[in-house]
């Protein structure tokens, strides 16, 4: 039996999944996303040089076999720039990109109805393509194959699309041939020894069903995903790793979303320049807050974590002092578990443990007993507070920088 672990986000995205993925890939056979489209923007720094990838999971760098699975919607144009990217930067895809025959596609209407939303999405069309999804009105990539054979059973609309797509497939050989059922290649190679790692996107905040709907994207980012959106039964995990940052970001339309540990304008302005916390799809800037362990501590339920992936420690260097949130509170009352909705959420005041900060850089460190006492302390209190291992801790973008920890969790 071979191995499948799933990667995903705790907070509201951006929390750094990419490049524990990168980490893990290099062990890893197949790399899976599972849900979500382009608006995902996964960044791995080799050798200083930064690559945002949207579509093709963050495992392209490690000679992995990359898949699509089922869940993920697809915009055909955007893969195509993508792999073009990829190639222009020495890394080719051929014969190692896989594409479930049931993804669904994005359509170039499905971006323009999705540009001005209420609740800011990235524009990329995410919400109306899943909507067609469930509304069953939606086309996939296996109608693409079919469109010639079953002409009758797609109405005109649909089938002039469709047969744009066809041209565009054939235009682009190298993508037609790889269009497979990823729920058999996957299951085989597991039956067969293989490794296979779950890539999610977005993060548990964002999921349409354990998020603050409606500030959620339209797919299930939280763990479960990773089966229905692949095919691969749920006793076949063997782990799930949760990443967080070591304060919190979220990117919205004017502050469309809860973030209940927003920081004062100074500080994130501070932490917005040293983290580099602009969006990397939408370019936006991430409004950023202290550290939330409700937050995280209902990732960790909600996902089963394993253990934690805790990143941009060094962002965090200099400060006099920095906080977690340890419960909120509401009309005089603890809350402990975060609130299934957004309004509640909004209503809810922070309550922080404030703890001396560290003046020593710590993106220079290899090992937790080199940091200061002080981060050695906060990373701790984290730990505690989560009731699960933290695997390593990130202290700088480059793919060398962490800092391993309970790195045993990971076997
Ligand atoms: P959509 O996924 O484009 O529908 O956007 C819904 C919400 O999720 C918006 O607030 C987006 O800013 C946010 N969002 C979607 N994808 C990401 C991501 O990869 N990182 C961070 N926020 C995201």
């Amino acid at each position: 039996m071979g191995k499948v672990n799933v990667v995903v986000g705790m907070q509201y995205g951006d929390e750094g999944k990419g490049k524990l993925v990168d980490f893990l890939a290099a062990k890893a056979d197949y790399v899976v996303r599972f849900q979500g489209g382009n608006n995902a923007g996964h960044t791995v720094v080799i050798n200083g040089q930064s690559t945002i990838l949207h579509f093709i999971p963050s495992g392209a760098f490690n000679d992995n076999i990359c898949v699509m699975g089922n869940g993920v919607v697809l915009d055909l144009d955007v893969l195509q720039t993508e792999i073009n990217m990829l190639e222009e930067k020495g890394v080719s895809l051929k014969d190692r990109l896989l594409i479930s025959e049931n993804a669904h596609l994005i359509l170039s209407d499905d971006v323009e109805d999705s540009m001005n939303d209420k609740i800011g999405s990235t524009g990329k069309g995410i919400a109306p393509s899943y909507t067609n999804k469930y509304a069953k009105t939606g086309l996939r990539v296996r109608d693409i194959i079919n469109v010639e054979n079953d002409l009758d059973d797609f109405d005109v609309n649909a089938r002039s699309k469709l047969l744009k797509f066809k041209k565009f497939l054939l235009d682009h050989s190298y993508l037609k041939f790889q269009i497979v059922n990823v729920s058999k290649v996957l299951n085989d190679a597991i039956d067969a020894g293989k490794y296979v790692l779950f890539e999610g996107a977005q993060a548990t905040g964002l999921d349409i069903d354990h998020g603050h709907y409606p500030f959620v994207t339209s797919s299930n980012c939280t763990a479960g995903g990773a089966c229905t959106g692949s095919g691969v039964g749920p006793t076949k995990i063997n782990n799930v790793f949760g990443v967080s940052k070591v304060y919190i970001t979220r990117v919205d339309r004017d502050g469309a979303g809860p973030l209940t540990t927003q920081m004062d304008k100074t500080m994130m302005e501070k932490i917005q320049k040293k983290g580099h916390e602009y969006g990397a799809t939408t370019g936006r800037p991430r409004r950023c807050g202290w550290y939330d362990a409700v937050l995280n501590k209902h990732a960790v339920r909600v996902n089963g974590l394993s253990g934690v992936a805790l990143t941009k420690l060094d962002v965090l260097d200099g400060l006099d002092e920095v906080k977690i949130c340890t419960h909120y509170e509401l009309n005089g009352e603890n809350i402990t578990d975060y609130p299934a909705d957004a309004i509640t959420q909004r209503r809810c005041k922070p309550v922080y443990e404030t703890m001396p900060g560290w003046s020593k850089d710590t993106g220079e460190c290899k090992t937790f007993e080199e940091l200061p006492a002080e981060a050695k302390f906060f990373i701790k209190r984290i730990e505690s507070l989560l009731g699960v291992p933290v695997i390593m801790v990130t202290n700088g973008a480059d793919r060398e920088k962490y800092i391993p920890i309970n790195m045993d969790v990971l076997e």
